[in-house]
């Protein structure tokens, strides 16, 4: 039987745009198709001249139109939008020209969790980075919005050098790396670029992240947040009153204690928490396997019971954990990865019930 157009279209749709996570054919990106026998050639035009994933997709397209039961010859041939094919495809892609992303909708299925802290350096993006992968390893759509416009570290930890691409000057498409989409001020200026924006400037890039980025249908967006309770977490209150914070503390009193001034501060603006992960809980020994508390021990859990929220778990302190954060390699280490894998199992038990199970659907 002889190939049809329809059936090549048909097996188009399947074939995603590894970036905007749409299928090329609704993204008009399928400029033409022959068929003479058995040979099929497909035009395609990328968003971007010299798309970085421009061989993946070539490669998808090519793969499946041979799965095709008569297709023997498939050529791909690659071209770029034109400045009004993208103008149209950005317009309908973020049809808002206010900022207010989709994601921020009542009825949207992303949950968004800042993850917060009262003290810095008690690894709120150590463990946004690990939670994301270990999140997106389970099965669910997940981004990370990083909120520390100062102090990013997000792209080093995720260890991802590329510029994420920006459409017609208004829409960004987030980079990704480890399943996970991703986006930071890290991801426009040179790390050693300091940063030196007022309040409202960094509540603006904060809106962007939020409302001008083409995130994928998430499940979970993960907000990197600045340590303490200043103007992006203001902004985190204002904008997303539907958001959920979770609390990252050390075993030690004090940031206990400063965490839970954060926590007051949610409860005050109704934002739900959703939990507590403990951090630098203990060190083990590589050599005589002897656990030492070198941070104190249960502030985690009196915090949990003093605020009523559970504890999701505790991470140990642990060289590789800080090696892969260096070197942009989440959970790279196994011990590391079971350890927030069962977090991540928590966490989402945990939103779920928060949220009366809209989450989750694609889990495995
Ligand atoms: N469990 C751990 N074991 C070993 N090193 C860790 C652990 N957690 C975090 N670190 C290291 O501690 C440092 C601070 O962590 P991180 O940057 O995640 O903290 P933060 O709370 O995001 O800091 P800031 O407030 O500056 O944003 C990093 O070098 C990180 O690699
Ligand atoms: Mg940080």
């Amino acid at each position: 039987m002889a190939v049809t157009r329809e059936q090549i279209i048909e097996a188009l749709r399947e074939v995603y745009d590894p970036e905007l996570h749409r299928s090329i054919v609704d993204l008009h990106m399928v400029r033409s198709v022959d068929i003479c026998g058995g040979a099929v050639r497909v035009k395609v035009a990328l968003t971007v001249a010299g798309c970085p994933l421009q061989k993946s997709i070539s490669q998808s397209i090519s793969e499946r139109l041979r799965r095709i039961p008569g297709v023997e010859h498939v050529e791909v041939e690659l071209g770029t939008m034109t400045d009004e094919e993208r103008k149209r495809l950005v317009a309908e892609l973020s049809p808002r020209p206010e900022v207010r992303s989709a994601i921020l909708d009542e009825d949207s299925k992303t949950i968004i969790v800042g993850i917060s802290s009262g003290k810095g350096g008690v690894g709120k993006s150590t463990v946004t980075t690990n939670l994301a992968v270990a999140l997106a390893q389970q099965g669910f759509k997940v981004g990370i919005i990083d909120a520390d416009i100062y102090g990013f570290s997000i792209p080093h930890m995720m260890g991802v050098g590329n510029a994420p691409v920006v459409l017609e000057d208004r829409a960004i498409i987030p980079q990704t790396a480890h399943g996970v989409q991703f986006i930071s001020m890290g991801s426009f200026v040179d790390e050693k670029t300091p940063v030196v924006w007022r309040g409202p400037m960094l509540t603006k890039a904060f809106q962007q992240f939020l409302g001008d980025v083409l995130w994928a249908d998430l499940d979970y967006l993960l907000v990197d947040m600045p340590p303490g309770t200043g103007d992006i977490a203001l902004s985190m209150y204002q904008l997303i009153p539907q958001g959920m914070l979770l609390l990252v503390t050390t075993p030690q009193p004090v940031a206990a204690n400063v965490a839970s001034r954060v926590a007051a501060m949610a409860k005050k603006t109704g934002q739900t928490l959703l939990g507590i992960v403990e951090n630098m809980s203990y060190f083990r020994c590589p050599h005589c396997e002897e656990v030492t508390p070198i941070f104190g021990a249960g502030a985690g859990e009196a915090m949990a019971e003093q605020l009523g929220v559970p504890l999701l778990g505790k991470v140990p302190l642990q060289v590789e954990l800080r090696e892969g954060a260096d070197a942009g390699r989440p959970l790279s280490d196994p011990h590391t990865a079971a350890v927030f894998a069962e977090i991540a199992h928590r966490f989402h038990e945990r939103a779920q019930s928060l949220r009366g199970g809209r989450v989750g659907a694609r889990a495995k």
